[in-house]
């Protein structure tokens, strides 16, 4: 680890917020979004040649045991945060992990950025993942910016990507550039704002710098060694200038349109534009809005918001870090700061940030980036960080979980150890846990199978106790609530044999089937069924 600062400031506050673009890569497993990632780092100069992402995994965390899961599975369990300049600008890269069976961890990923970046396979178009993904984005009103990469190869036809982009995700697009071409036919992605052609070159470390641009949509070069992909994108430029949106940057920015870029990623192709896009398009750091009043980015007071836990990550110490999101002002080390939920002052002094191949520690940091604070257990998800103002930022949902599990112990001596754990690892974000009311043994529930991996991994190794998980009869746990006290009781009182408290002592009711679910919430109508909660 380097000890030294990491970023020059001598600017305002204002300015350096002005100056952060905080976003998410999201894509379906395989799109390309590791490749894209290191490319983005590349430019900006965080790294110097590819391979270094994908290397970091068994280089950087090859002590920590809890990777193991990681590295047995060949996945990344944990988001990484990554900073970087560009023209002027600081961004802040927030990786989501990246296999089908996420967790919690990627939604909560999103509640801290600003803009996401979308990376669709153009052979594949919009997948699984990807719903689920830009589901969170939209419900948070988040830019999304799209890339369509892999154009290098035999893909579908664009103008049906849009259409899917559209009517799948409910995004209407606004393509900024147009590919002329695919496969061993790519001659280049055509700007349909300056009427400018960026020749398509195969090389994965040639700089994008370098690229010719050829003027207009007919020029030579195009008809005599492309005649055949030319004919075609000057139908669907066609089409698109007639049928497609065109940008608007206030759409954009209330989540309503997102602008679409082609490229290939592996070729280092189309990644300037999305630096570009970035750095003009996606906004600075936000307002959040607190119980109390809202929080505007340049306050000059210091509040933060933890939305991301990682255990474990030098086993040596076996010490937590906490990514907490800067909502308003600077934090410098040293800083005296509130912890809202305990009314406890800690001192801030070893927060670190994340550069794409060592953490570092900072001096000072802004609205804006995200900082990791080592800790022992005293930093929960949802958890806010002042000053000294008492503030309760909204912002870190639960989600309903999808898989539900019991924790059966092959030791049963270990009863007492295994409820502790699994309340610490609630509390901490890991795992959601229901305890019934009618106390038949803690109900574990999970957005993505791997959160049971972790647990049975971290029960071990942290708590000595071991673990395996079975199905329990539940379909699905959503969270209840009513103004109607009187009607609450008689729900409560009817349905006990079905309701649950989870770690924060919010009643939630545990649906063993669809239409049980179905009959219940039309039964009663006074009572509210959520399937999202905030933590808080
Ligand atoms: P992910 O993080 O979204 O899971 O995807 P990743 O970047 O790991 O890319 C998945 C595969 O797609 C990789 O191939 C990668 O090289 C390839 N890829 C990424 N961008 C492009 C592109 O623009 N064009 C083409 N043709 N391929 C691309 P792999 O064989 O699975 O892995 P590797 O052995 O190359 O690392």
């Amino acid at each position: 680890m380097s000890s030294s600062p990491t970023l020059k400031t001598a600017a305002s506050l204002p300015q350096e917020v002005a100056r952060r673009r905080t976003f998410a890569i999201i894509s379906h497993p395989d799109a390309g979004k590791t490749t894209l990632t290191e490319k983005l780092l590349m430019y900006g100069g965080a790294i110097r040649s590819a391979g270094t992402v994908k290397g970091k995994k068994s280089q950087q965390f090859a002590t920590s045991d809890w990777m193991e899961v990681e590295k047995q599975r060949g996945i990344s369990v944990a988001s990484s945060v990554m900073q970087f300049e560009h023209d002027g600008c600081v961004i802040n890269l927030l990786d989501t992990p990246g296999h089908q069976d996420f967790s919690e961890d990627t939604y909560r990923v999103l509640t801290a950025v600003d803009a996401a970046l979308m990376v669709i396979d153009a052979a594949k178009g919009v997948e699984a993942q990807t719903i689920k993904l830009l589901e969170v984005c939209r419900l948070r009103r988040t830019p999304v910016i799209t890339f369509i990469n892999k154009m290098d190869r035999e893909v579908r036809d664009p103008l049906e990507l849009i259409d899917e982009i559209e009517e799948t995700l409910g995004m209407p697009c606004a393509p900024i550039t147009w590919p002329i071409g695919m496969g061993k036919q790519f001659a280049g992605v055509f700007d349909l704002g300056s009427e400018r052609m960026l020749k398509f070159t195969p090389g994965e470390s040639r700089p994008e710098t370098d690229l010719e641009v050829l003027e207009g949509e007919d020029h030579p070069y195009l008809v005599e060694h492309f005649p055949i992909a030319h004919a075609t994108f000057k139908e669907e430029v066609e089409i698109v200038r007639e049928a497609a949106e065109s940008f608007d940057h206030e759409a954009f920015l209330a989540g309503d349109l997102s602008p679409v870029f082609f490229g290939s990623a592996i070729n280092n192709f189309g990644v300037r534009d999305i630096l570009q896009a970035l750095v003009s398009w996606a906004p600075p750091p936000r307002q959040r809005e607190a119980r109390q009043r809202t929080v505007r980015p340049d306050d000059g007071a210091f509040t933060g918001i933890v939305f991301k836990i990682q255990a474990n990550m030098n086993p040596q110490h076996r010490d937590r870090i906490a990514f907490l999101r800067i909502c308003s002002g600077e934090y410098r080390q040293g800083l005296k700061a509130r912890h809202v939920r305990s009314g406890k002052t800690i001192r801030l002094d070893h927060a670190i940030t994340f550069m794409a191949q060592e953490r570092a520690h900072l001096a000072s940091a802004f609205a804006g980036d995200i900082i990791g604070i080592p800790n022992h257990g005293r930093l929960r998800i949802g958890d806010v960080i002042t000053e000294g103002e008492v503030l309760e930022l909204e912002g870190i949902p639960h989600f309903s979980p999808e898989i539900f599990r019991m924790a059966r112990l092959n030791d049963p001596l270990r009863a007492k150890q295994l409820n502790k754990a699994l309340l610490e690892l609630g509390e901490e974000g890991t795992i959601q846990v229901f305890e019934p009311l009618e106390k038949t043994g803690m109900i574990l529930g999970a957005v993505g199978q791997l959160q049971f991996e972790t647990v049975a991994h971290r029960l071990q190794t942290e708590y000595g106790v071991d673990a395996a998980f079975e199905s329990v009869p539940v379909h699905k746990a959503l969270w209840v609530s009513s103004e109607d006290i009187a009607a609450m009781k008689r729900f409560t009182q009817a349905n006990a044999n079905r309701l649950a408290r989870d770690a924060a002592g919010t009643l939630a009711f545990m649906a063993p089937n669809r239409s049980i679910l179905e009959l219940t919430i039309e039964k009663w109508p006074e009572i509210d069924f959520n399937s999202t909660r905030e933590v808080g």
